[in-house]
């Protein structure tokens, strides 16, 4: 497919909501990834995430509303939505038993890609995510963050130009995440495609070129980081006040804008204006006060009224985050 057939939007979920039972996991969710871009759905566990990436990967149908891949409506026509999608389940699928390359090799022929073909981007691919050098050993060999790097190499393997990648960096530490970005917006750019990952990792989509917000199955905003940080974000004054008296007469002052109430600080929501004045009328009582820029972090806290913490991470998560002990490339 040449790249000038694309629409200028990859993906389009219009109205779409969920039920399960009881509980309404989709509230009439809209938005739009527009082609080529690096997107991210940011929401607490629980927001509807997953059943949304079910929805796109055409393996559920939504009640209400439709979702589009590549303009394919996926519930008429899901045979042509699911040829323009890699996807990456938030549950590992690889089969343990076969090595790196016979993984992918596997996944190219239910795909039918041709074998020459097939061969030429499994050495591309493994190389891209440096594997190369573990292409005969077992999957089941390979460290957590190997895995993830194995599947999102072989969601590429039929030249898909939309990637879907549910929590592609839940529970692996901070340096593997990091890692698996770096993988993933190298593969955006370099191969020009438009991907999608899920996280509820605020600062995993600091360098995302939009981000969605979603929480309890709603969209509460959406736009690029700076964007929301603009609209939505807030900035903090953090004030150190010299005495204990001092810190009580601040917070009793101001009980109205306290963020937090620490032992050593109070720290107090703020604007520039604020800022200056505090200065100059408290300046006796303060021994120290810096400035915090707007955050992602506050801008959720704005949206939601309280912080993305990763409060339920289930066992499957740190039996994961297990696994990760003793760095990467764990044999
Ligand atoms: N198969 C299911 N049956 C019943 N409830 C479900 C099912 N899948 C998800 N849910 C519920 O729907 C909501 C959204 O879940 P999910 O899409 O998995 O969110 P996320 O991926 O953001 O954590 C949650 O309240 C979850 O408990
Ligand atoms: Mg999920």
């Amino acid at each position: 497919m040449s790249a000038d057939s694309r629409t200028p939007t990859a993906l389009r979920v219009d109205g779409v909501s969920k039920r399960y039972g009881r509980t309404l996991a989709l509230d009439d969710v809209n938005f739009e990834v527009p082609c080529r871009s690096l997107f991210a759905l940011l929401g607490p566990n629980g927001a509807g995430k997953t059943t949304l990436m079910h929805i796109l990967s055409t393996l559920l149908r939504p009640d209400n509303g439709k979702a589009f891949v590549a303009g394919f409506d996926t519930s008429t026509q899901p045979l042509s939505a699911r040829r323009k999608l890699g996807i990456v389940f938030q549950e590992p699928s690889l089969d343990d038993r076969l090595s790196v390359r016979e993984n992918l090799e596997l996944h190219g022929l239910v795909y039918g890609v041709p074998r020459k073909i097939r061969r030429q981007r499994i050495d591309a691919l493994m190389a891209l995510v440096e594997l190369t050098d573990w292409a005969d050993k077992p999957a089941r060999t390979l460290s957590s963050g190997m895995k993830r790097r194995l599947e999102i190499a072989r969601a590429l393997i039929h030249d898909s130009e939309i990637l879907l990648l549910d929590e592609p960096t839940v529970g692996l530490d901070a340096q593997t995440r990091e890692r698996i970005w770096h993988y993933i917006r190298e593969l955006q750019r370099e191969r020009d495609i438009t991907v999608l990952v899920t996280t509820h990792y605020i600062e995993e989509v600091e360098a995302c070129d939009q981000v969605c917000v979603i929480d309890r199955g709603k969209v509460l905003a959406d736009g690029s980081p700076a964007e929301l940080k603009q609209r939505y974000g807030q900035q903090l004054l953090r004030v150190v006040p010299k005495t204990e008296a001092d810190h009580a007469a601040l917070a009793a002052r101001y009980v109205d804008r306290i963020s937090a109430d620490r032992a050593d600080a109070l720290i107090l929501t703020s604007d520039d204006a604020f800022s200056e004045g505090f200065l100059a009328e408290h300046g006796a009582r303060i021994r120290a006060l810096s400035i915090e820029v707007p955050s992602l972090n506050s801008v959720f806290l704005t949206l939601t009224g309280r912080e993305i913490r990763d409060q339920a991470a289930s066992a499957r998560d740190q039996t994961r985050a297990f696994g990760k002990i003793g760095g990467e490339h764990t044999r």
